[in-house]
């Protein structure tokens, strides 16, 4: 009897066409409600999953004792309770690697949109009500030749500082621990969190959501920033205090933000949807064709490793 493969959203044809050998039910395009999930995972050898369903104890136990493995077609994991899959014998994978280029232009793109007023901007042209230039209309700040903070130095951190050169920025960056190698490449520099707020112009986040980085951005750190900074999120939403950052943008505490993701997809801080200085992306950050087809793959090969009682290409350590 093949194994028994779901997979919990319409992933791209690339995905699919490596799991033919196996018995696939794909759940549905939008996110399955929990029961579905619950209904649907009984038996299961696998759950291909994405980073919108929650892969707790309940689902693994829903699986049952057959369940091998859990391929998260995402680079962020905190969707799985690590600790449960580990108790259970449960492998879990996720898609590193093949997605860092991609989401740092998201990253670029919100920072330039935000910086240079796009969004606001073009809902002004699209309502009719742009009816002249002038020298003093819309005007940004410059993103070339400033400090760009970069708190979280992994591979999605470094390809945002190799783009910040590109536009002769200066790097500081945060991290647990320092990146010699990058300081290197990037002329980066290391500074402790509160400073690198302090000195940046732009802060861009990329560290994964763990109990030490819920919340890492809140009013205190949003408070030691610039009035002139431009915040940019596109790792996951819960880093940063939605209620803090509406109410510092609101105030003028602070210039702009570009954000891609939010603490409770959907769902968007009202005040948020309000702010002209807010640009909001609906978590765009690796929706291309290329990556997605990539994630897809790489997600395939991990699972069908698992199956065949090889070593997957990218298991998350536990
Ligand atoms: C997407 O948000 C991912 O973690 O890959």
């Amino acid at each position: 009897m093949p194994d028994k493969v779901l997979v919990t959203r319409e992933i791209p044809e690339a995905g699919l066409g490596l799991l033919e050998d196996f018995d696939v039910t794909v759940l549905a395009e939008r996110p399955p409600t929990r029961d579905e999930l619950l209904e649907a995972v009984r038996g299961a050898s696998v759950d291909h999953s994405t980073a919108t369903e929650k892969m707790g104890g309940e689902v693994m136990d829903a699986a049952g004792e057959g369940l091998k493995v859990i391929a998260n077609m995402a680079v962020g994991y905190d969707n799985i309770d690590i600790c449960a899959a580990t108790n259970r014998g449960v492998v879990v994978t996720n898609t590193p690697g093949v997605l860092d280029e991609t989401t740092a232009d998201v990253a670029f793109m919100l920072m330039l949109a935000a910086a240079r007023r796009l969004g606001e901007g073009e809902r002004l042209l699209r309502a009719g009500e742009w009816e002249w230039w002038g020298p003093k209309q819309l005007r940004g700040i410059d993103v070339w030749g400033k400090k760009l903070g970069v708190v979280g130095l992994g591979r999605i951190g470094r390809a945002v500082a190799r783009r910040g050169r590109g536009f002769g920025m200066e790097i500081l960056y945060h991290n647990r621990s320092r990146k010699e190698d990058a300081e290197k490449e990037l002329g980066a520099r290391y500074l402790d969190l509160d400073d690198l707020l302090r000195e940046s112009n732009f802060v861009s986040i990329h560290t994964p959501l763990t109990d030490a980085t819920r919340h890492l951005i809140g009013e205190r750190e949003l408070g030691l920033m610039q009035d002139t900074v431009v915040l940019v999120n596109t790792s996951r939403g819960p880093v940063v205090d939605e209620a803090a950052l509406a109410e510092a943008l609101e105030g003028g505490r602070i210039f702009a933000a570009g954000l891609d993701v939010y603490e409770e997809e959907p769902k968007v801080h009202p005040k948020l949807l309000a702010l002209e200085k807010a640009v909001l992306a609906p978590h765009i950050g690796i929706a291309t064709i290329e990556t997605r087809d990539r994630m897809a793959t790489l997600a395939a090969e991990n699972l069908a490793a698992v199956l065949r009682g090889e070593e997957p290409k990218s298991p998350v350590e536990s």
